[in-house]
């Protein structure tokens, strides 16, 4: 079984002094983890205070999107260099929000995810079919699709996939178990198709409406590799509850 990672992605909630005092008591709650990957994407403007929270710790952060370009006339946009030198791990890439709020396409993600991949952080590619698209039996063609052209540009598969169906974020309903597994498995097997034996490396992470309530029977599945976690992952007992329970299964 690959190594479990459960990473909080915090979206635009938190200002720099909330995002600190709630990682300082994950810091706390989380202290005895051992037995999986553990991430915070706080917003960028929070990085250097969650960094300053968690740096010694058994947590990691990381943030929720980055440019390809180096550096130049980009406003609003997140520097590869910038989020190293604040020691970050992970970056999210295409995330739904990016996609369907902001009208991100697969190819800006490829171009995101590609560079983040050369500079050595770990991309989370998110992919997932909005609630049209299960309905009218479309899930396999779009998560096809955006794992074709979002990884169109590497050589290597990305460390973390994040299967998060657009329907199951932020709304209480968490895919049924059935639904992961076939989506998770159908993920491996384009990866494989791809990248070939390397595709065993990738961790499937899960993502929408995670709680602590419903993460068991994920847990116990060999699909399951991990979590991203919106909501669950702003209240340190919360987040550490989900994560304890998710060990416990997987330990059984
Ligand atoms: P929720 O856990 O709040 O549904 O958010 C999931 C998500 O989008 C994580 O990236």
């Amino acid at each position: 079984m690959r190594r479990l990672a459960i990473i909080g992605n915090w979206k635009m909630h938190t200002t720099p002094t909330s995002a600190k005092a709630l990682a300082l008591q994950l810091r706390e709650h989380l202290k005895d983890v051992t037995q999986a990957d553990l991430g915070i994407c706080p917003p960028a403007l929070s990085i250097p205070a969650v960094a300053e929270a968690l740096r010694g710790s058994n947590i990691s952060w990381g943030a929720q999107n980055a440019h390809w370009e180096r550096d130049g006339a980009f406003t609003g946009e997140l520097s590869v260099d910038a989020l190293q030198e604040l020691g970050c791990t992970y970056v999210i890439v295409g995330h739904s929000e990016r996609r369907h709020v902001f009208g991100e396409s697969d190819d800006m993600i490829a171009k995101r995810l590609a560079r983040v991949a050369e500079s050595g952080l770990l991309p989370i590619l998110c992919v997932g079919e909005k609630e049209a698209e299960r309905q009218e039996s479309r899930t396999e063609e779009v998560l096809e699709r955006q794992l074709t052209k979002g990884l169109a540009y590497v050589e290597k598969p990305p460390g973390l996939i994040a299967y998060e169906p657009v329907w199951a974020i932020g709304t209480g309903k968490r895919a049924e178990i059935s639904d992961v597994e076939e989506a998770h498995r159908f993920i491996r097997e384009k990866l494989q198709a791809r990248f070939g034996s390397h595709a065993s490396e990738v961790r499937i992470l899960y993502g929408g409406s995670l709680k602590p309530e419903n993460i068991e029977d994920l847990a116990l599945s060999q699909e399951f590799d991990g979590g991203l976690v919106g909501g669950a992952s702003l209240s340190a007992p919360s987040f550490a509850e989900l994560i304890a329970r998710a060990i416990k299964r997987r330990n059984h």
